[in-house]
């Protein structure tokens, strides 16, 4: 494992390349005006709104949302992890990735040992394969797979091995600091004994294939029936699932993943011909999950138990995957009969009458409405207003895009089918428009950031001016002031290089959108400064609003005075820069 790839590296290796041949080696492109423009690769269209920007060094899909510099690219369209693509791009630009060199001594150790875990867990897998081969214990957990319909090649494909039922097996094979390290063994009082002891043994594999940590099985009733690798520097639950690997190796590109919860379900699905299937590990589905399968598949289908607690477990999911959902992005839900889990009804329905189920699963807007439809009658104004008032909470997690517009229409379709009550439907639909209008007008103090964001040379122009950027309120104010910071210290060349800096930021989304907001191609300057000019008038009107309002109602003090003063003699100049 070698140190980080330094910051000042990523910054130039995006300003040299030209995302334009970037791209157009992988989607070609034609030249449309200012842009570059071919049908999305990531999702189906007919007709192109995929757009590629040289100046910005940005792509940016109308219909599905899709946007990202030349990383995001590789990202997405490769299904690449953030280092991959760094390395990819600085192949396609002919540069070597430097690394940051590790000062400590005692950290340089730790990281070396990150690639040595891998390869510890790699030959502890092997062991525990040869154990249920050859070992005389290994014969009742053989049996006991074959008692779940667990076939010979199919374990080999999971990599399926077994832990003898003893305290030191491993520890008098391997480094023993380096077990606990990975987890494998657990040091008490001075004294080093293995975890997994008497258990079926499945490796779980990131999707690289390597080894990153193990769930352990009992063969019997005992508790508890699994004990999973704790967390450590290569195993993370949150942004692990089980399978991934064995389904990409069957199907680099499916149609398709179905999430499921345990590891025999993931097994027995793939004992039955459907391979496309993944497990959380004993946690719930989390974003990172997510992100992780939106790589490969464009549509998920979460699965869950009938039971309530299966239920229960369906509707977390859903409220936590909303900020995932992007056009393009499909997620269903799939609830199971109760009693069965996808492992007993596969074994007891066959392949076709549950691919039927995952078929006629239910896409997430549909579920998630029927969720707050169930026991409401929509009629009844208050519950009315529950519906818009609940909902409305979700879908603020929602990303901008056709998705969400697609998600309130929904909901004002829904309100308006079912409500009669005329003042209710007058008091919603007042509430859409507004809503409406103010997501579509872009305020000044926007449009100047969106100026700034797409031409960052811009910045060139305000900074020797003495601007008192104090002086500004209005709503935003802080993104405002934290977006102009990133300008003035990192010094983007452009929106590309501008964007990298909110990789995961929560200001990212902000900045995507800015950046798709057109301006005309001429002029941009004199634009710009008469638009800061303006956010400057504005506050000041709205400074004088402020106090006249104070004067009528209480009165002002003489500060207040003076100040009124000061601004109102500022507003008749009307040039406030
Ligand atoms: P299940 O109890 O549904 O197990 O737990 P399963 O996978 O269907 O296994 P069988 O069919 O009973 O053999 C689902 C998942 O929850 C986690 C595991 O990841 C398991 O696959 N789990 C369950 C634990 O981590 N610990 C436990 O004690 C139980
Ligand atoms: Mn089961």
């Amino acid at each position: 494992m070698t140190g980080r790839i330094p910051r000042y590296f990523i910054d130039d290796l995006l300003s040299r390349v030209d995302i334009v041949d970037l791209i157009d080696k992988h989607v070609p492109l034609k030249k449309a005006g200012a842009n570059f423009v071919a049908r999305c690769p990531f999702h189906t269209e007919k007709t192109p709104s995929f757009s590629v920007n040289r100046n910005k060094q940005f792509f940016h899909c109308f219909g599905c949302g899709a946007s990202g510099n030349a990383i995001g690219f590789l990202m997405d369209f490769n299904h690449l992890d953030f280092i991959e693509a760094v390395e990819d791009l600085a192949t396609f630009a002919g540069l070597e990735v430097p690394r940051e060199t590790i000062e400590t001594s005692g950290k340089h150790l730790k990281s070396e040992f990150v690639s040595d875990y891998y390869q510890l867990l790699e030959q502890v897998a092997a062991f525990y394969v040869q154990c249920l081969r050859t070992d005389e214990e290994g014969k009742k957990a053989i049996s006991y797979l074959k008692s779940r319909g667990i076939t010979d090649s199919l374990a080999k494909d999971f990599m399926i091995g077994f832990a003898p039922d003893e305290w030191r097996v491993l520890s008098s094979r391997f480094d023993q600091n380096q077990l606990v390290q990975a987890g494998m063994s657990i040091e008490k009082e001075g004294k080093v004994y293995d975890r997994f002891r008497g258990r079926l043994m499945f490796p779980i594999r990131d999707k690289r294939g390597r080894t990153v940590g193990f769930g352990g099985r009992v063969l019997n009733d005992t508790l508890p029936k699994y004990l999973n690798s704790p967390e450590t520097s290569v195993f993370h639950k949150s942004k692990e699932v089980y399978g991934l690997y064995e389904l990409l190796r069957k199907d680099s590109k499916p149609k398709r993943i179905l999430v499921v919860e345990g590891y025999l379900d993931v097994i027995a699905l793939a004992g039955n011909g459907i391979h496309y299937a993944v497990a959380t590990l004993g946690t719930s589905t989390s974003l990172d999950h997510l992100e992780l399968l939106f790589r490969f598949a464009s549509e998920l289908v979460l699965c869950f138990d009938g039971d309530s607690a299966g239920q229960k477990a369906a509707w977390r999911a859903v409220s936590s995957v909303f900020p995932a959902l992007k056009a393009g992005r499909q997620i269903r839900i799939m609830v199971l009969p109760e009693q069965h889990d996808p492992d007993s009804l596969i074994n007891k329905e066959g392949k076709e009458l549950f691919d039927s189920r995952i078929n006629n699963s239910q896409p997430l807007s549909e579920y998630f409405y029927e969720h707050f439809t169930k026991d409401l009658k929509l009629s009844e104004i208050e519950n009315l207003s529950f519906l818009l008032g609940e909902a409305e909470e979700y879908l603020k997690k929602l990303p901008i895009g056709s998705f969400r517009e697609l998600m309130v229409d929904k909901l004002s379709g829904l309100s308006n089918r079912h409500v009669l009550d005329r003042q209710a439907m007058l008091a919603y639909s007042l509430q859409v428009k507004k809503h409406r209008q103010k997501s579509n007008r872009l305020s000044v103090a926007s449009s100047v950031l969106a100026l700034l964001i797409q031409n960052p040379r811009l910045i060139a122009l305000i900074e020797k001016k003495d601007i008192d950027w104090n002086y500004l309120d209005f709503e935003g104010i802080e993104k405002f002031r934290q977006i102009l910071d990133v300008l003035l210290t990192k010094r983007p060349v452009n929106y590309g290089v501008l964007i990298e800096h909110y990789r995961d930021h929560p200001n990212e989304t902000i900045i995507k959108k800015l950046a798709t907001v057109e301006f005309p191609d001429e002029n941009i300057e004199k634009l710009f400064l008469e638009s800061i000019n303006r956010l400057f008038v504005e506050t000041n009107a709205a400074l004088i609003d402020k106090l006249l309002e104070k004067s009528k109602k209480d009165g002002l003090s003489k500060s207040e005075k003076e100040d009124l003063v000061a601004l109102l003699a500022k507003k008749h100049s009307d040039v406030i820069l």
